[in-house]
């Protein structure tokens, strides 16, 4: 059983902080229960994201466990934010922490477009993409290891001009 006491959404004290090195362990723990071992990352991929200075990595706490966590590295080169992964705590799961964190990092990107790939099986992440009016741009043909496929998406941060009347 989670430790949280809140029911439901209502997942008393969550904290949403910027992630560090001290983090890499636990960060490698959710990894590994969270994505299948085709997708997890090694802990000095998430020691080099806690440690870059273009990156937004943010942890997600509930009673000082560590139950979330994204990573949106800010490539000005390339004018957008790269949500390079987002994880949530089996456990934890459909409890709106996964919205928070892309929320957090849409409000913390100091460029306004947001650029991610998924998994086009992966039902869940494509939903909270969609809810947050990501939007299909490509498909890149044997993107991942196994062989599937992956949807670009992407969210533009700016108002757009109104259609001229
Ligand atoms: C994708 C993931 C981060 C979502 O985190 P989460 O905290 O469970 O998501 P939330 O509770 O914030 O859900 C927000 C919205 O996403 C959608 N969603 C999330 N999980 C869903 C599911 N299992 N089925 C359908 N829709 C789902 C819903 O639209 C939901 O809004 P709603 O609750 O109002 O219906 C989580 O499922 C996860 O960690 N998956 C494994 C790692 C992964 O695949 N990461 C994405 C890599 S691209």
């Amino acid at each position: 059983m989670p430790a949280d006491t809140g029911t439901g959404r209502n997942l008393t004290g969550l904290q949403i902080e910027r992630a560090g090195w001290r983090d890499v362990r636990k960060l490698t723990q959710l990894d590994r229960r969270s994505f299948k071992p085709i997708d997890a990352y090694a802990w000095y991929e998430f020691f080099a994201l806690c440690m870059s200075r273009s990156v937004i990595a943010l942890k997600a706490l509930s009673a000082d466990r560590l139950i979330g966590f994204i990573a949106g590295d800010q490539r000005r080169s390339e004018g957008h934010t790269i949500i390079v992964t987002i994880a949530v705590d089996p456990d934890y799961q459909r409890r709106g922490i996964g919205e928070r964190l892309l929320r957090e990092v849409e409000t913390r990107s100091a460029l306004p477009r947001l650029q991610l790939m998924v998994r086009q099986s992966n039902l869940p992440a494509l939903q909270l993409y969609r809810k947050l009016n990501y939007d299909i741009v490509d498909t890149w043909r044997r993107y991942y290891e196994d062989g599937e496929d992956a949807y670009v998406m992407e969210k533009s941060l700016t108002p757009q001009p109104p259609l001229p009347t």
